[in-house]
């Protein structure tokens, strides 16, 4: 989603703040732009397209000035245009700014500032916090007061960037995240810390309702009521600087082929969270678990484990949904959030609605220094390292990995876990010849329409997650079902036309979805079997490699994954930037 930037310092802002703007990338984006402030003016350059495309056309990094502001845009309002990218100047242009964020009251306050002679040029709800900022700035030609002035009639949740017309630099940050880095050579302001992470390793993380003021001089942090507040300053994870593709063509291929080593280290850095999260969930009342997108198919996935083998019920709520049924939630109950980025607002809605209702929150995730990782009681960190591309790949397993981890905790080790022994099993599923074999399926795909996935038990979330990631990546109509369900509708639309994924490993659900599967190729169907056991009626069999029978989640997704990605490469698509989609979706 919406990515902002800022830098003052010594150096040239534009290249560093292009570089910051390509690092972020993946959250997504369908347009860009830079201001930077030099010579008493500030000037802006944007436009619709890639990073690297709008550079190209408008020489972004050429514009000069040691002060500048960029942003990536995920369109919300307003078309995607060049107008209505950011940044976005004031009417008089002493002001630009960025924001990542949805301004709700964006309307009202437009209509009063063209009452007062502020003109707008883009359909954005974003405008109206550049005129805003002016309006309040010439009424006293004090930028700390025009913040506080202005965040004070600001509806909705946002963070924004704002550069001034004496060369000033300030943020104000409400409910989306911000942070400061301090390098060597310059102060840096962002949505993530992939945006400075190469210049900065000492970062603050600004708080919900604070805003900083930057100047040559120094830093100055002040909460929404203009008091003065103070920070830790901590250093951020080097990790995070590990992010390139090296020999790899894509991120997503990179990171599906990262599972051998991130799967056993899942939630090693926060082991203590993990005995607590284990030893809080076998005590409480009643437990939920939420999530989005893949995060809830994991949450799905942890349904049947803590069914089967904690013999604890826990119930899984679409984050998107709590809010349609906020009476679910019990006293002393427990909610588990599962969130890669930490930032989904959909996530974060669902945690503000359950500890509304006296819900504990543990949450697992990979960003440690997210909104979701501050508002938990106990923070279990996924350890997978930056999740690049927007499919969710690694970040699944590891997520499954912690809950595992969980359920033997508590079962007493009674699915005899063994991480090592699955690592060294996707690792099997990803060599070179398992990958050639699934590259010719993903050639048969490439002009098919509509693809159903089928499996029964905790095979069904596996289903779920796997139409994702084919409608993700190839853009093709895909459909995870339970096996059951088929004949109760589903088998209408069996023809020569269509492909079906049987999910379909040795264990008590083989024999209705061989049966599923022999009903589907009476139908002319064409039939991928996704099976540790060979058989006739699979036009394609993906060979799974034998395994303890609880760990076939692991193994099924992968081959999926691959699938998925050699597929979308097979149609040209990108399989790390999909359209239209963001990896960390801050809006509702
Ligand atoms: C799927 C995907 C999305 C995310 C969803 C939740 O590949 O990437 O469906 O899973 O947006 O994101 P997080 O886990 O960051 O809350």
């Amino acid at each position: 989603m919406c990515s902002i930037i800022g830098y003052l310092g010594l150096n040239e802002a534009a290249p560093i703040i292009v570089k910051g703007l390509k690092r972020m990338e993946y959250r997504g984006y369908d347009s860009v732009g830079v201001a930077t402030f030099s010579n008493d003016q500030i000037m802006v350059r944007k436009g619709v397209g890639r990073v690297i495309e709008v550079n190209k056309t408008v020489k972004l990094e050429e514009l000069s000035g040691n002060v500048g502001i960029g942003h990536t845009r995920w369109a919300t309002h307003g078309m995607v245009t060049d107008t209505n990218a950011h940044p976005h100047p004031s009417s008089t242009g002493e002001v630009a700014i960025v924001h990542n964020g949805i301004i709700e009251n964006h309307e009202e306050l437009k209509n009063d500032l063209q009452k007062n002679g502020y003109s707008f040029r883009s359909q954005t709800d974003s405008e109206v916090i550049a005129n805003l900022l002016q309006y309040h700035y010439d009424k006293t030609r004090n930028i700390k007061q025009a913040i506080v002035d202005t965040v004070a009639v600001l509806k909705g949740d946002y963070a924004f960037v704002a550069v001034f017309e004496d060369g000033t630099l300030a943020a104000a940050r409400f409910h989306e995240p911000l942070i400061i880095g301090i390098g060597k050579k310059g102060y840096f302001i962002s949505s993530d810390v992939l945006g400075f992470v190469e210049h900065a390793d000492d970062v603050i993380y600004l708080d919900n309702k604070e805003f900083v003021i930057i100047r040559p001089s120094g830093i100055q942090i002040f909460d929404f009521e203009a008091n003065p507040v103070q920070h830790q300053i901590t250093k951020v994870s080097k990790e995070f600087a590990d992010v390139y593709k090296g020999e790899y063509a894509h991120f997503t291929l990179k990171e599906i082929s990262e599972q051998p080593l991130t799967i056993p280290k899942s939630g090693d850095n926060t082991k203590l969270e993990l005995d607590l999260a284990a030893d809080f969930i076998r005590h409480a009342k009643a437990v939920y678990i939420t999530g989005s997108g893949t995060s809830y198919n994991s949450a799905l996935v942890a349904k049947f484990l803590f069914a089967k083998y904690a013999k604890i019920k826990i119930e899984p709520i679409i984050s998107s949904e709590a809010h349609f049924s906020p009476d679910v939630f019990e006293q002393q109950s427990i909610l588990v959030a599962l969130s890669q980025s930490g930032e989904s607002a959909d996530v974060l809605e669902a945690v503000k609605i359950a500890q509304n209702s006296g819900a504990k929150i543990i949450s697992i995730v990979n960003i440690m220094t997210s909104s979701l990782a501050q508002m938990s009681s106990i923070a279990v960190g996924l350890g997978c390292g930056p999740e690049i591309g927007v499919a969710a790949t690694k970040s699944f397993t590891s997520q499954l990995a912690i809950l595992y981890k969980i359920v033997e905790k508590i079962c007493g080790g009674c699915m005899g876990l063994d991480l090592s022994e699955v690592a060294e099993t996707v690792r099997k599923e990803l060599s070179d010849d398992s990958k050639s074999k699934i590259k010719e399926i993903a050639k048969r795909l490439k002009n098919v329409s509509d693809i159903y996935i089928l499996g029964r038990g905790i095979h069904y979330p596996i289903a779920l997650e796997s139409s994702l990631k084919l409608k993700e990546l190839t853009y093709i109509h895909a459909e995870g079902l339970p096996g059951g369900e088929l004949k109760h509708g589903p088998l209408a639309l069996m023809d020569s036309n269509t492909h079906v994924i049987m999910i379909n490993p040795d264990d008590s659900t083989y024999s209705d979805t061989l049966t599923s599967a022999r009903e589907i190729k009476a139908r002319g169907a064409k039939v991928i079997g996704i099976s540790d056991k060979p058989s006739d009626v699979y036009d394609y069999w993906i060979e799974l490699p034998r395994i303890e029978e609880s760990m076939y989640p692991f193994v099924e997704i992968i081959p999926i994954q691959l699938l998925a990605y050699y597929a979308a490469v097979e149609k040209d698509t990108d399989p790390d930037y999909p359209r239209n989609l963001a990896k960390s979706v801050t809006v509702k």
